[in-house]
């Protein structure tokens, strides 16, 4: 990643930039398809959701069992027999007409479902077309994930990109690191050329989350349930591996908003160029 590719010296009037090799093709590919693949399968995913909108531990899961979250519509009273939609989590139920429970179609008319349609593929209620999407995703997204892994490991990226060093993992740097994160003080010069130890802890950790996402998903197969049996046990059950499924899913999409909030604030220009060519515009130091 920090490897120089060549100097620029821009226009003139500008002093020259430094240039990196950020990313090797390996990363740039496997990046782009899994963000296809992840939007791909998180709306194929809301669709399936559709069908059964609650969520159950262990083994059984179906109307009458206790659902520990659930996206539901009802008639709240004083409000002239509207329907209006629901979110309940545990103990904790807020109203989410618009959005979960009750929302409009493109016609604008009212509809009585989970996910609104503009979140899910395809956009009307079909949960064998959202499973076909979804099931040929997850695996191009798996055959995706196998690629990065074995494309970080040969070439090292993993060891000397993503892991961090001992140094980086004292409290003081890590202290020291969200303390600039939070006023907003993005790395710069040198230490803009490498990951920085929060940044390698997101995506090593989006990286756990994406491999719990395939196993819980594995585990709802009932002919993964035949040939590993261990699987079942490992979660504690089909509805406990098919909440931690939609639990990993939720947090990845937390990943993404800050993820995208940053490459906004780091400079999205700079930022996404370097994951399609490879090449970075080094940010210079401040002069002060
Ligand atoms: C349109 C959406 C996305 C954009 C614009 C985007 C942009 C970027 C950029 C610019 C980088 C390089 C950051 C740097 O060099 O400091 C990056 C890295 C990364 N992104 Fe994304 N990203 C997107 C979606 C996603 C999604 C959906 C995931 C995972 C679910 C993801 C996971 C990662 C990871 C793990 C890395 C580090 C890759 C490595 O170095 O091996 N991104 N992204």
């Amino acid at each position: 990643m920090t490897e120089i590719a060549s100097p620029d010296t821009g226009s003139r009037s500008q002093a020259p930039r430094e240039i990196i090799y950020r990313h090797r093709v390996v990363t740039r590919l496997t990046h782009w398809v899994n963000a296809l693949c992840f939007t791909l399968l998180l709306m194929s995913g809301l669709q399936i959701l559709n069908a059964h909108p609650a969520l159950y531990w262990g083994q059984f899961g179906a109307d009458d069992d206790h659902a520990f979250i659930e996206f539901f519509a009802a008639r709240p009273d004083g409000r002239d027999g509207k329907l209006a939609g629901f979110t309940r989590i545990g103990p904790l139920t807020i109203e989410t007409t618009g959005l979960f429970g009750v929302s409009n179609d493109s016609d604008g008319d009212v509809r009585v479902i989970a996910m609104p349609g503009w979140a899910t593929i395809p956009a009307n209620r079909d949960l064998a077309t959202g499973r076909r999407w979804h099931f040929f995703f997850a695996w191009l997204f798996v055959i995706n994930g196998l690629v990065y892994v074995a494309g970080s490991l040969i070439n090292g990226h993993l060891r000397r990109d993503l892991l961090p060093e001992r140094r980086e993992l004292s409290p003081r740097h890590i202290l020291h690191d969200i303390w600039n994160h939070v006023r907003l003080k993005l790395p710069k010069g040198d230490e803009a050329k490498r990951y920085n130890v929060l940044q390698k802890g997101a995506y090593l950790g989006v990286g756990v989350l994406l491999i719990l996402m395939v196993m819980t998903g594995l585990t709802m197969s009932p002919g993964m349930n035949a040939s590993a049996p261990w699987m079942l046990d490992l979660f504690g059950g089909r509805q406990s591996a098919r909440t931690i499924h939609f639990l990993a899913a939720s947090a990845t999409v937390a990943f993404i908003v800050v993820h995208l909030a940053m490459v906004l604030l780091a400079g999205p220009i700079n930022e996404i160029r370097s994951m399609i060519t490879g090449r970075f515009v080094v940010p210079p130091e401040d002069k002060s």
